[in-house]
């Protein structure tokens, strides 16, 4: 769905897209050259990028925490990410924590642990609720908010003895759980540290409706957030973003590419609840169409360290929203193999909404074969919007989710409505 959003928008720009592995949803675009080379090839990766000259933008998390962007450098290529020692502010929410305490950043009181009896012993002493984080990577499953001692001892067995996330959850991170609206926001970040900074969006985590249920790889999203003025905007760059790029940089690791801010606003200000080393996902898909500054230009100058010649970033007038919709038993075993109703050969919208926004479909987990559309993933189709005014792109997206169906199928019926 990020990386449908981010080839449409390249696309528009009159850019060349190669992308790979991407998903059925992208190559019905008659345009996007196929790379055929999976997400963990690296050596498949550096070869593909060689052999074509283009500059590489990697979405996902997983090959930049595994060192691909060190990889892209030893071999001379053009490349917009971070390198591994840059990607570790993803790769481990306990160095993350460090980090950000060093920086004095605003972040919610933690304990670190790497014996699941120390961490039951704490729980003795805490109050609840509680934040409980896998400290690897986990496709944004790895947070359980926690509130009472059944549920945390439950937590910290899952993550540190069963291990239902492997090794990311040897180590974890127990947090202060803070109360407060979400925001996010990103940064593109250039080899020289200069950073440029997006508008603020907002991520609907959960699977549930009213923030319940599970975490999710993310459910909808929305921007701008029409309650968070200017004024917090700038607060955040100030406080959060300066402070930690200077101590990345101290510490020898550049945030070079996108750098992402999950925050929470509390009545004392804006706190991180995480930083990512990506563009996140799904807010990457509702601010990239406002963005007005081209896309292609601002990646072509990571690299080369000239972020500064492009200005503050330019904007449309605005909003955007997308509804995700997942498939049956997601986040836990999404059963996929569904025939998806409703979509052209495009892979887009068969009926088109009567509806003054523009409403389109982003792709996430979906095949096609000899022209029928299937469900082949979690989150599996994004129905997006962009329109005049917040609550029209809500309408819109609500109304493109409306023409599309398939057996299991769930999407939450409240994005968009914590924003005011
Ligand atoms: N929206 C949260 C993330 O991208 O991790």
């Amino acid at each position: 769905m990020r990386t449908h959003a981010i080839v449409l928008k390249l696309l528009m720009e009159g850019r060349k897209v190669i992308c790979t592995p991407g998903n059925g949803g992208i190559f019905a675009d008659p345009r996007v050259v196929r790379g055929k080379v999976k997400a963990d090839d690296h050596a498949g990766l550096v070869e593909l990028a060689r052999a074509t000259g283009a500059l590489t933008i990697v979405g996902p998390e997983g090959p930049l925490v595994a060192g691909i962007g060190d990889k892209f450098a030893a071999a001379g290529l053009s490349f917009v990410g971070p390198f591994k020692d840059g990607a570790s502010i993803e790769g481990s929410k306990a160095g993350c924590c460090e980090l950000l305490m060093e920086a004095g950043v605003p972040i919610p009181r933690f304990k670190i642990f790497t014996d699941a009896s120390d961490a039951i012993r704490y729980l003795g002493k805490a109050e609840f609720p509680l934040v409980i984080k896998a400290d690897g990577l986990c496709s944004g499953k790895g947070v359980r908010i926690v509130k009472n001692f059944v549920e945390a001892a439950k937590a910290i067995e899952d993550f540190m003895v069963v291990k239902v996330f492997g090794e990311a959850g040897a180590t974890i991170v127990i947090q202060e759980f803070l109360v407060g609206p979400e925001l996010s926001m990103f940064a593109f970040v250039d080899s020289s540290g200069f950073a440029l900074y997006t508008i603020l969006s907002q991520d609907h985590k959960t699977v549930g409706n009213a923030n319940t249920g599970p975490m999710t790889g993310g459910m909808g999203a929305i921007a701008p957030v029409p309650f968070a003025r200017e004024e917090l905007r700038q607060q955040i760059i100030k406080t959060i973003f300066e402070p930690t790029l200077a101590t990345g940089a101290r510490q020898g690791a550049l945030f070079q590419g996108v750098l992402y801010a999950g925050l929470k606003v509390t009545s004392s200000g804006p706190c991180v609840l995480e930083f990512n080393c990506r563009p996140g996902d799904p807010e990457t898909e509702v601010v990239l169409p406002l963005l007005k500054t081209p896309l292609g230009d601002i990646l072509e100058a990571i690299p080369t360290g000239d972020l500064n010649r492009i200005g503050p970033l330019q904007w449309h007038d605005g909003s955007a929203c997308i509804v995700v919709m997942a498939a049956e038993n997601y986040p836990d075993k999404p059963v996929t193999g569904d025939v998806i109703n409703g979509l052209n050969e495009c892979g887009q919208l068969a009926v088109v909404p009567d509806h003054p926004g523009q409403i389109d479909d982003l792709h996430g987990g979906t095949e096609c074969e000899d022209g029928v559309w299937k469900t082949a993933g979690g989150r599996v189709i994004g129905a997006r919007c962009r329109a005049a005014t917040h609550p029209l792109a809500v309408e819109g997206a609500y109304k493109g989710v409306h023409q599309v169906s398939w057996r299991g199928e769930k999407h939450r019926e409240d994005i968009g409505a914590y924003a005011n």
